[in-house]
């Protein structure tokens, strides 16, 4: 676990571009944290350093998107609104999970369907910027500590 000082929007980038090469499919990112802590930010910056593009917006739930990159699909959730957990399951998760890499907004409501290939971003406001806590999951741990400074 490792918490690491976010003090502008170019940092939320800058650690998304640098996760985004270590992650594989079936992994999951989970973006904790309050409205306008940064997770759209971080998951768009995500998907551009994988150079996504052409989304295609689901036909049943506009909060996910799909997107074709070079590490795969890359499927973008914001279960924000979700009531109830079993739901996701028609936003096409088991597709996701199985096949793509997932970054989910607001996870906490989907918890205990999470594999253990996950990395958990806690993000908060702070002073100057954002904090984040880094919480690997399975082999995350030794991922991380591949990136130069060690994330
Ligand atoms: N590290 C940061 N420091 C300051 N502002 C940030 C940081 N990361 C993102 N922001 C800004 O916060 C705002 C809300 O971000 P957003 O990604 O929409 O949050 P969320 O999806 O968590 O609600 C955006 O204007 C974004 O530029
Ligand atoms: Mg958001």
């Amino acid at each position: 676990m490792r918490r690491l000082l976010l003090p502008d929007t170019g940092a939320t980038n800058d650690l998304a571009a640098e996760l985004a090469p270590l992650a594989r499919r079936g992994d999951v990112l989970g973006l904790v944290g309050p409205l306008g802590a940064g997770k759209t930010t971080f998951a768009r910056a995500f998907i551009g350093a994988l150079g996504g593009s052409g989304v295609v917006p689901s036909p049943t739930w506009p909060l996910v998107e799909c997107h074709s990159t070079g590490a795969g699909d890359v499927w973008h959730f914001d279960l924000h609104r979700l009531e109830h957990a079993d739901e996701v399951w028609e936003l096409g998760l088991e597709e996701a999970l199985a096949d793509g890499i997932s970054l989910i907004e607001w996870p906490e409501i989907i918890e205990r369907l999470l594999p253990p290939a996950r990395l958990m971003l806690r993000l908060e406001h702070a002073d100057t910027g954002r904090t984040v806590i880094l919480e690997p999951g399975a082999t995350w741990g030794s991922r991380l500590r591949s990136v130069t400074g060690g994330v």
